[in-house]
């Protein structure tokens, strides 16, 4: 197997924070009476927050100052980081963990390579920290995906080459970002939203890891 090491997305992938993104998201749109809906809701996957926020403005068509932009951002993930305070290991996505299970055991390096900056937080009240062996974040990088810089790093960061390395995302500019960073990707979720990635699952519930890792 030329593969040996698997990345990771958190939110949408480990974990279903994705509903607690667009919560606060849409609670914050209501300051400038703007309704945020769910298919934008798809667009702002693996975006940053920064990016989510001028994303959204623009949706809105509204033009904020910079200290609006500020304090939104931080009323923004207070709100976010209020809706996940009483996150713990139920809220890991199904099959999950068998999955990082067999994939340990198979001797794959694990990294995680998420744009939020609040992932060491979920990770540790999920108790998922242990399986990582880097973790690369929103406070690493400075590129949002589709830029592969969040993939790069894993990779370097385990002293692997791009050829050797899969990626697993439910975002459309996450599995854009492992592509370009010259990566196999895995998609969590539909095929027509992920139409870029090499193999797509809906979940990882009886996934098979050495069926799924070979290309
Ligand atoms: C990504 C999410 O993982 O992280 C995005 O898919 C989110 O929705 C981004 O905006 C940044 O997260 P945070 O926690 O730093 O606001
Ligand atoms: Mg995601």
């Amino acid at each position: 197997m030329i593969y040996k090491a698997c990345l990771f997305d958190l939110d949408g992938v480990l974990v279903d924070t994705a509903i607690y993104h667009f919560q606060a998201w849409k609670n914050l749109g209501k300051k400038f009476n703007y309704e945020l809906t769910t298919e934008q809701n798809e667009q702002l996957k693996g975006v940053s927050r920064v990016e989510s926020l001028n994303k959204i403005l623009d949706w809105a068509n509204y033009s904020a100052t910079q200290e609006e932009k500020s304090n939104w951002l931080i009323e923004k993930n207070e709100e976010y980081l209020r809706l996940i305070s009483n996150m713990n290991r139920s809220e890991i996505l199904p099959g999950v963990e068998e999955f990082l299970n067999q994939i340990k055991n198979q001797g794959f390096k694990i990294a995680l390579g998420s744009a939020s900056k609040n992932a060491e937080i979920i990770l540790d009240k999920t108790g998922l920290m242990p399986w990582f062996d880097l973790i690369i974040d929103g406070n690493t990088v400075s590129k949002s995906k589709p830029d592969p810089e969040v993939f790069l790093k894993g990779a370097e960061g385990l002293a692997m080459k791009p050829s050797e390395c899969i990626v697993f995302e439910d975002a459309q500019a996450g599995v854009e970002a492992a592509k370009a960073g010259n990566m196999k990707a895995i998609g969590i979720g539909d095929r027509e939203t992920l139409y870029l990635a090499d193999k797509v699952i809906p979940n990882f519930i009886g996934i098979k890891a050495n069926e799924l890792l070979l290309f």
